[in-house]
């Protein structure tokens, strides 16, 4: 554990050389989402093969680059893809980045993803704002020993998802007319889809959509207390809502067309973190 102290360390002092000035925030773009990065000021982009010891994107989708730039006067830093567990990483180094960004001095983390809708609520299209998660990868990023220099043993994940940043997300939401539903994000391994009567089983257990990243991340910034706030890009129905299959080209393609509302909410919100 040591070493991942020591080695996030190294690739915090690189990327330090590189930006022009500590973002303030990271955000991390969900697939078919990557298009906010394309939006800010003055950026500078650093391919992920570069920086010391983190992982290379495999998705399609997914860029695997930082882009770093301004809005609303505001240094951010977006990720152009994250890395998965079904991806064949350990949860360790799929949350690296965010051990990484806490050495770099980034205390604010927003984290998107592509989920599959599951309340009779949501339809394709549709932001969801995330209030709690539910873990269902069978693993936890924090397993194994604990380097207190990142945080505690045993982290509290009350309020995981920050209540005043919600609030906010909430209110720019409401100012911009952009519909924005709110519920229980599950994560589950995958890749594959979840069938039918797993997504049967997830409804019971409370939550509204269902996806394969964002929970490990959210743990492992929690870890280290920084804020988090989370968005589901609703990208389709899951398993047995609809009588149809779901396809990856289509996740991303929906993810495409909320561009115009899931952009401006997040300058909007950026603005008052
Ligand atoms: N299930 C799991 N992950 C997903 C889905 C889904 O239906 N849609 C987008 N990511």
């Amino acid at each position: 554990m040591t070493d991942n102290y020591e080695k996030a360390l190294e690739a915090a002092h690189f990327l330090r050389s590189k930006l022009p000035k500590v973002p303030e925030i990271l955000v991390v773009l969900g697939s078919g989402l990557g298009a906010f990065a394309d939006t800010l000021e003055q950026s500078v982009r650093v391919d992920y093969r570069l920086i010391p010891h983190l992982p290379t994107s495999t998705v399609v989708g997914h860029h695997g680059r930082q882009v770093c730039g301004y809005t609303g006067g505001k240094c951010v830093a977006a990720m152009q893809g994250r890395f998965h567990f079904y991806e064949g990483y350990t949860l360790q180094q799929a949350t690296f980045y965010l051990r990484i960004a806490k050495l770099l001095g980034i205390e604010k983390v927003i984290l998107t993803n592509a989920a599959g809708g599951i309340d009779p609520s949501l339809a394709p299209g549709d932001l969801m704002l995330i209030d709690d998660h539910i873990n269902l990868m069978a693993a936890n990023p924090l397993q194994g020993l604990n380097d207190e220099r990142f945080g505690p043993r045993f982290p509290d994940l009350t309020d995981a998802y920050d209540p005043d940043y919600r609030a906010i997300a909430r209110e720019e939401a409401a100012r911009l007319g952009i519909p924005l539903k709110s519920g229980v994000y599950a994560a589950l391994l995958g890749p594959s889809y979840e069938t039918p009567a797993e997504i049967r089983m997830i409804r019971c257990f409370g939550a509204h959509a269902v996806g394969m990243s964002t929970v490990p991340e959210t743990i492992v910034a929690r870890h280290m207390g920084m804020r988090v706030l989370g968005i589901s890009c609703i990208t389709n129905l899951a398993a047995g809502v609809l009588d149809q299959p779901i396809n990856h080209e289509d996740v991303l393609e929906v993810g495409r067309q909320v561009a115009d509302r899931f952009i401006p909410l997040l300058h909007a919100v950026i603005a008052r973190m």
